[in-house]
């Protein structure tokens, strides 16, 4: 699939194989960046020929989603012969395309960068949209630019790896699509949910290939996220806080999916969504969100004050994207503390029983 953007028109490719990865041109003007897990589960079948000088491994935690690494690895891509005429090639999921996403767009003021998303996550949902982001000090993905890279490579094969909690994260995205698509979308993902959590390959690649081809209508419509895009923040008011109060130890994705049940339980309750139709979804979700259960993510004040910090609340009304039944998706200002108290309650009531 292309995807347009105003910089530049991408390719996303999907392959259930590493074909591609065995031809890529690693000439002495690439740099590699590999997710240091990956590189040492992948070492030998897929990065073995790249020398040290033209490779850096990084770590994938939150607290290397930073500036500095960023610079880190601009000062050593000064070390290779060539300037804007460098091509980067990124291995990893999310914190790999963050860092190395922004590190593309500043470097020379631009240099071709090629990603190889390996998580879930990343290759369902964020290696599109060109959204670059780095944590600094407290404040989560606080720097960020648009720059889409110039080639999407996604090798299936890849999340046969993923641990159950990473494969499950990026599942929840996928649902997340499905849900906002409407009945056909929740029907494909109650016929598929099983399947997919077996890692089926097939499975894998028409439900990457579909969360994709969804997400690309509002990023091609919107791609500095100031209109329609803002329905792709459909349940991630909800579950920015989740992920918030357990101290990033509920993975994006999982947080997400519980962000989906918060909001259809508030349609729920003001008869936009039928009992059915929600518990349906939820149906699909619980095979998916495994948390353990702690203090700091049950505790309703911090996680109300969370979603209040969202960064895309403006004013003092609560902004959120909620589902019709009719699966229409509306903006509302207007969520009141009681209907979010009573929706957290339910989805951290269950996580307990
Ligand atoms: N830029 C965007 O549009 C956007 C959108 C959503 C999320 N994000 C960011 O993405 C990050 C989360 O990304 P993520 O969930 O993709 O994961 P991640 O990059 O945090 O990686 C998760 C774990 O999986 C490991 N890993 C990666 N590929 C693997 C493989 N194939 N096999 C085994 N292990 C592998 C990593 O080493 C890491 O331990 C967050 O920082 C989030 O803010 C960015
Ligand atoms: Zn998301």
């Amino acid at each position: 699939m292309k995807i347009k953007s105003s910089t530049k028109e991408y390719q996303v490719n999907i392959y259930d194989h590493f074909d591609k990865i065995h031809e890529e041109n690693i000439d002495s003007k690439t740099f590699v960046v590999v997710d240091h897990v990956l590189y040492d589960l992948y070492k030998e079948r897929l990065f073995a020929g790249i020398v040290p000088e033209q490779l850096y491994l990084l770590d994938a935690t939150e607290e290397n989603k930073t500036i500095e690494t960023a610079l880190e690895i601009c000062e050593i891509m000064t070390g290779i012969p060539a300037k804007r005429n460098a091509k980067l090639v990124s291995f990893g999921g999310g914190i790999v395309q963050d860092v190395t996403g922004f590190v593309a767009n500043i470097l020379y003021r631009g240099i071709h960068w090629t990603f190889y998303p390996t998580t879930l996550l990343a290759a369902c949902d964020s290696c599109i949209g060109g959204k670059t982001s780095l944590n600094y000090k407290k404040f989560k993905n606080l720097l960020g630019t648009f720059y889409p890279p110039d080639e999407v490579n996604i090798c299936t094969p890849f999340f046969q790896t993923l641990s159950e909690r990473d494969f499950q994260s990026g599942l929840g995205e996928v649902v997340k699509f499905n849900v906002m698509f409407g009945e056909i979308g929740i029907t494909n993902m109650e016929q598929n949910i099983d399947t997919l959590l077996q890692r089926n390959e097939t499975k894998l690649m028409e439900f990457v290939n579909s969360s994709l081809l969804f997400k690309k209508n509002f990023i091609e419509e919107d791609e500095f996220d100031r209109g329609v895009r803002i329905h792709l923040n459909f349940a991630h008011t909800f579950g920015h806080a989740f992920e918030t109060v357990s101290g990033y130890a509920i993975p994006h994705g999982t947080a997400v999916a519980m962000g989906t049940i918060v909001a259809n339980r508030i349609s729920l309750g003001r008869g936009w969504l039928s009992e059915e139709k929600v518990l349906r979804v939820e149906g699909i979700l619980w095979k998916i969100i495994h948390v353990d259960m702690d203090e700091a993510i049950s505790d309703m004040d911090r996680i109300l004050s969370a979603i209040r910090k969202d960064k895309k609340q403006v004013g003092n009304s609560l902004t959120a994207v909620l589902m019709k039944d009719d699966m229409e998706l509306q903006i509302v200002h207007d969520v009141e503390r009681e209907e979010i108290e009573k929706a957290v309650g339910y989805v951290l009531g269950k996580l307990c029983d």
